[in-house]
């Protein structure tokens, strides 16, 4: 298949058959990095620049990580500490980082459409969508893709549970996209003050009750609950949150036999998650992680031009 991306903003455009070809280049990704010497020349001469204005650990790492596998010369680059902090527009910040000649540009910003905006605004670099507010996290939804999919096989037909705060949650967005493409039918639950107005224009149904979502499905997934995005009175206290929608070993017992409890971190244990589940022998989360370096190098590899070098 001839690569048509030049980055990733959103997986809304991805057709079936192109997330199909990039899990494939994944697999062989996870390949490289289970060598004794992780390192390929495919990426030589370019410059991947991780460009974050607001924190992260996984996103930004494994971004690094799989530039630096694949020998691009990767740049971090974080709000704090930059002349941001002196009044510089976000345009400017980011031509000028182009300037330097940037092949790539990471982006996440607390904002809607900001990855969008510099697509257009950019002459060269290509623009990945780290996280943009609680629009989107497309790379989070392929990782989230191919750890099921490693663990789970053909994902048609299959039944994934989403549970928790998706009225704030970019990757809730995403894996919908993601999930639903590949023939996953995804149902929702959560508190009704944490649920977005438009699930079924999403793509999912809401469930209320939690024990109803989560019955007989093959694919559970949990959400961080996002009190940083949060006004006072979303959910009535902490502990009745996790009362009532916490993955415990309880809930979990009624998914279907071998499901998988992914979560996409970083996890609040007592709150959204027990740690007996996020730590017992359905949990996903670690390889999870690990996926996020494979999809990083696939997909740089591929928008950068490794594939036609
Ligand atoms: N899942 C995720 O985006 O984690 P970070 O915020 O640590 O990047």
């Amino acid at each position: 298949m001839e690569w048509r991306h030049r980055g990733l903003i959103s997986l809304e455009g991805w057709t079936r058959e192109e997330l199909t070809f990039f899990l494939e280049q994944t697999d062989y990704m996870d390949e490289l990095i289970d060598r004794p010497i992780k390192k390929a020349p495919a990426l030589r001469g370019k410059v991947v620049l991780n460009c974050f204005f607001e924190n992260s650990t996984r996103t930004r790492s494994s971004f690094e990580l799989a530039g630096k596998i694949l020998s691009a010369d990767v740049i971090n680059w974080s709000a704090s500490g930059s002349s941001a902090s002196k009044g510089e527009t976000l345009r400017d910040t980011v031509w000028t980082l182009e300037a330097m000649g940037a092949d790539g540009i990471v982006i996440r910003h607390g904002s809607v459409g900001v990855p969008e905006y510099l697509e257009k605004k950019l002459k060269r670099a290509s623009i990945f969508n780290a996280g943009d507010g609680a629009h989107g996290h497309p790379t989070q939804a392929l990782l989230d893709l191919h750890s099921a999919r490693k663990k789970l096989g053909n994902l048609e037909g299959a039944k994934m549970a989403i549970v928790g705060d998706v009225l704030h949650s970019r990757v809730a967005r995403s894996d919908i996209q993601a999930f639903s493409k590949m023939g996953a039918r995804v149902v929702l639950s959560g508190p009704s003050t944490l649920m977005p107005e438009d699930t079924e224009a999403l793509g999912a149904e809401y469930i209320p009750d939690p024990c109803e979502a989560v019955r007989g499905a093959q694919i559970l997934y949990f959400l961080r609950i996002q009190q940083e995005r949060m006004d006072d009175g979303l959910i009535p206290s902490v502990d009745e949150y996790h009362r009532r929608w916490g993955a415990s070993e309880k809930l979990i017992a009624l998914a279907e036999k071998g499901a998988v409890v992914m979560h996409p971190g970083p996890i609040n244990r007592g709150v959204e998650i027990a740690s007996s589940v996020a730590d017992g022998p359905g949990s996903l989360i670690l390889g999870q992680v690990r996926s996020g370096v494979a999809v990083r190098m696939a997909l740089l590899y591929l928008c950068l031009g490794g594939a036609r070098q």
